[in-house]
């Protein structure tokens, strides 16, 4: 198979990344005040970079889970679906909760997390995405905190990835595809 090649253009800096998430840091701190336990819930693979610094920055007792979904369109039913590829480990019924993801496009991924999460019964359950691009939304989702709006552009690192690669950048990155194919 032929492989694009492409360049990747710094869109947000990792000091614009890391001031964002002190700030949004300091916002669940407060909403999450008096909790005995939150349960940080990270959408793997994507959010693995952004959780690590968003956690360490949160002065709360936490405690850390992971969930993956996959979403592909169903041609059949011209929608698209989100199957869960692995669950969570603890429960989360009467507990505080809060869902770590990458990048909101769609909203079928988050849409459908939510509805599941929803039905085991949390005592408050909260979003954040370190990325959000409104334009694209088709799932009627927003997230309660976002680190940054961006236009409907393809982007990479700081644990978000094309085809599996780039997710070790530290900062975000556009990727800008320079027409030529190379062999894989
Ligand atoms: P949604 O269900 O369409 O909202 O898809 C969300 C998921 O698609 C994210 O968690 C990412 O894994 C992936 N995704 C969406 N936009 C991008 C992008 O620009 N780069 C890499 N992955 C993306």
């Amino acid at each position: 198979m032929p492989q694009r090649t492409y360049v990747i253009d710094e869109m947000i800096s990792a000091k614009s990344i890391a001031a964002r998430i002190e700030a949004l840091a300091r916002e669940i701190r407060e909403e999450f005040r008096d909790t005995d336990k939150l349960v940080v819930v990270g959408l793997l693979r994507g959010s693995f970079v952004f959780i690590a610094d968003l956690v360490r920055e949160l002065d709360l007792p936490v405690e850390v889970d992971f969930l993956e979904a996959s979403s592909y369109d169903n041609a059949m039913e011209s929608s698209r679906e989100v199957r869960i590829l692995k669950d969570l480990r603890g429960q989360i019924e009467g507990r505080d909760v809060l869902v770590v993801e990458d990048i909101v496009d769609t909203g079928f991924t988050l849409d459908h997390v939510l509805h599941l999460l929803g039905s085991r019964h949390p005592k408050k359950l909260k979003t954040i995405a370190l990325l959000d691009k409104p334009s694209r939304r088709e799932a009627p989702v927003r997230a309660d905190w976002i680190g940054f709006e961006i236009p409907d552009e393809f982007v990479v690192g700081y644990g978000i990835d094309f085809a599996q690669r780039n997710r070790n950048l530290p900062y975000i990155g556009k990727v800008r595809f320079t027409g030529e194919d190379v062999p894989a």
